[in-house]
C-alpha cells in the first residue's frame, strides 16, 4: 500500500483513488495503470511527464547536474574506473572483485571475432553509405549468424547475446569505417583493452602497425564511460519498446541504433560538429545564435540544450577537460575548439539560453575529440551506439529480468468520426 494518494474526481462520478509510488531517489510517480479501466487514458505525447518503467541502472537529476550508474557519480567513474568496469557494474548492480573482473574482461575480450560471412555482407553496401545505415543493418543482421542464442525466454541465451554484443560491436564499427575508405578491414586483437582495440581496428593496416597512443586510449574508453547509460532516453526506450514484443536481442540493438541517428539524440555530435565548421570563426558567432533564437528559424545551436539536465550536463563537464588533454597531446591548437569556447561564453550569458537553462551537452565536446584523433564526423554516432550498447542491453536484461508486458500506448484520436465510404475513382 502506498502512502500517498492522488484523487481524481471526474464531472461529479464517484472519485478514483491513485497511489503514489516512491522511488530511491527522485520524483515520486503517480501510478494510473487502473485509468485504463475506468475508461480514462493520460496523454503526455513525448513522454516528458511519463515513467514508462522501474529501472534499478541510471538515475539523472537534471536540475542539479546529477547521473549515476548504480549508485555510483560519472565524474568519479570517469575518472577512477575503465569502460568494461564500468559495463560490469551497469549489468550487475555491484563493482566487481578483481576475480570477477577478470572472468568478465576474458568472456569478452575472448569474442571479439565476428562471423566470417558478415564481411560479404557488408560488401553489398555501397562505399559511400553513411556508417550508421551500415551499423545497423548488419547488427540486425547478426541474429542470422548466431541464432544459436536467440531464445529470449531463456536467461542463458540472454546472457550470450548480451557478451557476443558487447564483445562485438566495436569489430561491426570498424569495419564499417574500414569499408567507407576502402581498407582492408583488420582483425581485434585481444590484448589489448577495448578502447586500444577499437582504435587498432580503425587505424592500423596490414602494412603498418597503429600505435596506441595512451592519452587518447584513455579518452576513448572515457568517451565510451561517458555515453554507457543515460535512462530512459529514445533509444533506450525504443530497445525496451522492441524488446517487450519477445523480439531478439540484435533486433532491438538495430533499433537503438536507428533511434539514436537522429540529430536531436545521438545524431547531434555530428551535427555539432558540422555547425562549427558552418560557424568556422568566432566573428560568425552572433550571426548563428541570432538565427537559434528566431522563432521563424528551425536553426538551433547542436550540443546545446537537454530534454532531462536543466542545468550543466555532469558529462559534459569531463569531456572538456579530456577535450583540452588530446589537444595537448596532439599539439593542436584547434579553431573548431576556439569557436567552440567562444560559443559557449557566448551562449551562457544570452538570456535566451539562461531562461530556458540551456547549457552545453556531453556532444558539444565529444566531437572535437573525436576529430582530433582522426575519426571521420560520420563515425561519431556509431561510437556513441558502440559505447551505449551496454547500456541497453543492461535495460533489454532487467526488462526481462523482472517480467513485462507487451508496450502498447492509446492515443487520443482526433481524426474523422465513421463515415460511408463512396470511392472518387472513375468507374
Ligand atoms: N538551440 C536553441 N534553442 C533551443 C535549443 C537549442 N539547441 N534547445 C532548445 N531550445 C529552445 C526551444 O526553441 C524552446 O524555446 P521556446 O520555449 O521559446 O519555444 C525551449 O528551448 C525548449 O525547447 P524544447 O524543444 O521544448 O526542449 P526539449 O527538452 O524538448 O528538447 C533537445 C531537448 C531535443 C535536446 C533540444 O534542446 C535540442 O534540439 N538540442 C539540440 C540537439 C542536441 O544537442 N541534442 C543532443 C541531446 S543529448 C544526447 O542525446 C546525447
Amino acid at each position: 500500500m502506498a502512502d500517498k494518494k492522488v484523487t481524481l474526481t471526474l464531472n461529479g462520478e464517484a472519485p478514483v483513488e491513485l497511489d503514489v509510488l516512491q522511488g530511491t531517489l527522485g520524483q515520486d510517480v503517480v501510478d494510473v495503470r487502473s485509468l485504463g479501466s475506468k475508461g480514462l487514458f493520460t496523454f503526455d505525447p513525448g513522454f516528458t511527464s511519463t515513467a514508462s518503467c522501474e529501472s534499478k541502472i541510471t538515475y539523472i537529476d537534471g536540475d542539479e547536474g546529477i547521473l549515476l550508474h548504480r549508485g555510483y557519480p560519472i565524474d568519479q567513474l570517469a575518472t577512477h574506473s575503465n569502460y568494461l568496469e564500468v559495463c560490469y557494474i551497469l549489468l550487475n548492480g555491484e563493482t566487481p572483485t578483481s576475480e570477477q573482473f577478470e572472468e568478465f574482461r576474458t568472456t569478452v575480450t575472448r569474442h571479439t571475432m565476428i562471423h566470417e560471412q558478415i564481411t560479404r555482407l557488408l560488401q553489398g553496401f555501397r562505399r559511400d553509405s553513411h556508417p550508421m545505415a551500415v551499423m545497423c543493418g548488419v547488427t540486425g543482421a547478426l541474429a542470422a549468424f548466431y541464432h544459436d542464442s536467440l531464445d529470449v525466454n531463456i536467461e542463458r541465451h540472454r546472457e550470450i547475446a548480451a557478451f557476443r554484443l558487447l564483445s562485438k560491436m566495436p569489430t561491426v564499427a570498424a569495419m564499417c569505417y574500414k569499408y567507407s575508405i576502402g581498407q582492408p578491414f583488420v582483425y581485434p586483437r585481444n590484448d589489448l583493452s577495448y578502447a586500444g582495440n577499437f582504435l587498432h581496428m580503425m587505424f592500423a593496416t596490414p602494412c603498418e602497425e597503429y600505435k596506441i597512443n595512451p592519452v587518447l586510449e584513455r579518452a576513448m574508453d572515457r568517451i565510451l564511460i561517458l555515453h554507457a547509460d543515460h535512462e530512459q532516453n529514445a533509444s533506450t526506450s525504443t530497445v525496451r519498446t522492441a524488446g517487450s514484443s519477445g523480439a531478439n536481442p540484435f533486433a532491438c540493438i538495430a533499433a537503438g541504433i536507428a533511434s539514436l541517428w537522429g540529430p536531436a539524440h545521438g545524431g547531434a555530435n555530428e551535427a555539432c560538429l558540422r555547425m562549427l565548421e558552418e560557424i568556422n570563426h568566432k566573428e560568425h558567432i552572433p550571426e548563428f545564435v541570432k538565427r537559434a533564437k528566431d522563432k521563424n528559424d528551425s536553426f538551433r545551436l547542436m550540443g546545446f540544450g537537454h530534454r532531462v539536465y536543466k542545468n550543466y550536463d555532469p558529462r559534459a563537464t569531463v569531456m572538456r577537460d579530456t577535450c583540452h588533454e588530446v589537444l595537448n597531446e596532439l599539439g593542436m591548437k584547434d579553431d573548431l575548439l576556439e569557436v567552440a569556447m567562444e560559443l559557449e561564453h557566448i551562449a551562457l550569458n544570452d538570456p535566451y539560453f539562461i531562461e530556458r537553462k540551456l547549457y552545453p551537452n556531453v556532444d558539444f565536446y565529444s566531437g572535437i575529440i573525436l576529430k582530433a584523433m582522426g575519426i571521420p564526423s560520420s563515425m561519431f554516432t556509431v561510437i556513441f551506439a558502440m559505447a551505449r550498447t551496454v547500456g541497453w542491453i543492461a535495460h533489454w536484461k532487467e526488462m526481462h529480468d523482472e517480467g513485462m508486458k507487451i508496450a502498447r500506448p492509446r492515443q487520443l484520436y482526433t481524426g474523422y468520426e465513421q463515415r460511408e465510404f463512396t470511392s472518387k475513382l472513375s468507374k
